[in-house]
C-alpha cells in the first residue's frame, strides 16, 4: 500500500485518485477550491460520471480514499504526489501551466522526504523539466525526489471503466526506482498484463498529445468525407463503416458529427499545433483538423438555417442536446453552443434540453427557455436540432414528434434517427453525410 496525494480534482484528478484507492493504495485528493472539497466530503460528486459516485463510497467508506485543502499537509504525507490541475488554453493556443507550476513550488516546499512526483494533466513537451527546476528552486537542502509524466486517457462518460481497465499505462520516468513505484501503484493493471508502456519523460508528454490530436484528425477525417458524401449522394454510414472493417483504420472514432467539443481535442489540438510552431516543425494535419472542425460546426448553423427556408428571425427552435457527448454534463466547447448563438444571433428563439447537461449550459447562456423532456422542448417549435446522441433521443416517437411540432422540421447533427423512418412520417430533414430531403 501506497500512500498518494492527487492534486487537483477536476475529471482526471477525482476519477484517478479514486480509481487509485480502488487499487488498495491510500489516496488523499486534495484542492485549493474549498466548496470542491466541502461537496466531496459530504459524499456528493461535483461532476455527472457514471459510476463514480460508487466507485468514491466504496473506497472512503474502505477507509482507504480523503477529501482536503490542505494542500502541503497532504504533500508532506504522501510517497507518491500526482499532479491533476488545469491546463486551460492559453493565448497563442498554448496550454497555460501557471497551475501545474504553482503545485510544483509547493510541492518543492514540502518535500520532506524522498517522493515521486507525477503529472497527469496535459502538458506540453518540457513541462516535466519545468516542474523538476521550479522543485530544486524551492525544497530544502538535499531534498530527494524522482519525476514521472504519467497522461491519462481516459474519456469523460466512460472515464471510471476507462481508468480502471486501460488499454495501456504510459510512464515516462526519470529513472528506473520511479518507474518501479508507479508500476506497483498501477499493480492491479500491471498484474492483469495491461501493457505498461516505459518511456523517458519528453515521450509520455507526446504520447498524450500524439493520441488526442489524431483522434480529432480522424473525426475531422470522416466529417470531410461526410460533407463530400453529400455532394456524391453517398451515404457516409456505409463508407465509415467499410472504412472501419479494413483492421488498419478500425471503426472507432469515425463517427461523424456536428464538429468535436469537450476539454482536451479543441485544447490539445491547439496546444500541439502552437508547440509545433514554436519548434519550428509545422503539423499541417493538425491545422486543417482544427480548421474543419471550425468550419464543420458552421456548417451545422447552415444547415438548420436552410431548412427553416434561410431566416431565424420568428423562428422557435428546440435544441437537443447541449453536452459535448453523452453521458456527461459538460458543455465545454460543445457544438450546440455555436448552434445556440447562431439562431439567437439570427432573431430566432431557442427551447434547449439535455437529460444532463441544462444546469451547465445555464452557465453560458442564462436566459434561454430549458425544458425537462424532449416532449416539452419539440412542443409548438418551428424546427428541431439534435446536437447530442442520447439514447432518449434515439427512442423519440416520430409520430409523436411530428403532432406536436409547428413544422415536422428535424436536423440531426449525429445521424441518429431513421432516414426511412423521417421520411415515412413526412418531416423535412438534413443530418450529416446521408440522404437529405426538403423543399429548398
Ligand atoms: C478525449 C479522449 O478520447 C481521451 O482519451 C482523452 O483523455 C480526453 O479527450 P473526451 O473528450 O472525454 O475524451 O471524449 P471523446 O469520447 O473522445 O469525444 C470527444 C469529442 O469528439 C466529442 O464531442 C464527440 O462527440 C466527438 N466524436 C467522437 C465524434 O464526433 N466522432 C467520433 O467518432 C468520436
Amino acid at each position: 500500500m501506497r500512500k498518494i496525494t492527487v492534486i487537483g480534482t477536476g475529471y482526471v484528478g477525482l476519477v484517478s485518485g479514486a480509481g487509485i484507492s480502488d487499487f488498495g493504495h491510500h489516496v488523499t485528493c486534495a484542492d485549493i477550491v474549498e466548496s470542491k472539497i466541502k461537496l466531496l466530503q459530504e459524499g456528493k460528486i461535483p461532476i455527472y460520471e457514471p459510476g463514480l459516485d460508487e466507485l468514491v463510497d466504496r473506497n472512503v467508506s474502505a477507509g482507504r480514499l480523503s477529501f482536503t485543502t490542505k494542500v502541503d499537509e497532504a504533500i508532506q504525507q504522501a510517497d507518491v504526489i500526482f499532479i491533476a490541475v488545469g491546463t486551460p488554453q492559453g493565448e497563442n493556443g498554448e496550454a497555460n501551466i501557471s497551475a501545474v507550476e504553482a503545485v510544483a513550488r509547493s510541492i518543492g516546499k514540502n518535500l520532506n522526504g524522498y517522493k515521486v512526483i507525477c503529472t497527469k494533466s496535459t502538458v506540453p513537451i518540457g513541462t516535466g523539466d519545468r516542474v523538476c527546476e521550479l522543485v530544486r528552486e524551492t525544497m530544502p537542502e538535499g531534498g530527494e525526489f524522482d519525476y514521472v509524466s504519467n497522461p491519462e486517457f481516459l474519456r469523460e462518460g466512460s472515464a471510471v471503466k476507462d481508468f480502471l481497465w486501460p488499454d495501456r499505462v504510459v510512464i515516462g520516468a526519470s529513472s528506473d526506482k520511479a518507474f518501479d513505484i508507479l508500476r506497483d501503484v498501477y499493480r492491479p493493471l500491471y498484474v492483469n498484463e495491461k501493457p505498461m508502456v516505459h518511456t523517458n519523460v519528453a515521450t509520455a508528454e507526446m504520447i498524450k498529445y500524439a493520441a488526442n490530436a489524431f483522434l480529432a484528425l480522424k473525426i475531422s477525417y470522416i466529417n470531410e468525407v461526410a460533407n463530400l458524401c453529400e455532394a456524391v449522394g453517398a451515404d457516409v454510414h456505409l463508407v465509415a463503416k467499410a472504412m472501419g472493417q479494413d483492421g488498419r483504420i478500425s471503426p472507432k472514432f469515425l463517427h461523424p458529427g456536428p464538429g468535436f467539443g469537450g476539454s482536451c481535442f479543441p485544447k490539445d489540438t491547439h496546444a500541439i499545433a502552437a508547440l509545433s510552431r514554436k519548434k519550428g516543425v509545422p503539423m499541417n494535419t493538425i491545422d486543417a483538423a482544427i480548421i474543419t472542425n471550425n468550419d464543420q460546426k458552421k456548417r451545422m448553423t447552415e444547415k438548420l438555417k436552410n431548412l427553416v427556408g434561410g431566416d431565424f428571425s420568428r423562428k422557435t427552435i428546440g435544441v437537443l442536446g447541449l453536452a459535448f457527448k453523452p453521458n456527461t454534463d459538460d458543455v465545454r466547447e460543445s457544438s450546440s453552443i455555436e448552434m445556440i448563438q447562431t439562431i439567437l444571433d439570427g432573431g430566432g428563439k431557442v427551447k434547449a434540453y439535455d437529460p444532463m447537461a441544462n444546469e451547465s449550459m445555464k452557465k453560458v447562456f442564462p436566459n434561454l427557455n430549458y425544458s425537462h423532456s424532449w416532449e416539452e422542448t419539440c412542443d409548438d417549435v418551428d424546427a428541431v436540432a439534435i446536437m447530442t446522441e442520447w439514447n432518449e433521443f434515439r427512442g423519440m416517437s416520430l409520430e409523436k414528434l411530428k403532432k406536436i411540432m409547428k413544422a415536422p422540421i428535424v436536423l440531426d447533427t449525429r445521424n441518429i434517427l431513421s432516414i426511412d423512418k423521417l421520411s415515412e412520417h413526412g418531416f423535412q430533414f438534413d443530418n450529416v453525410g446521408r440522404k437529405k430531403y426538403y423543399d429548398s
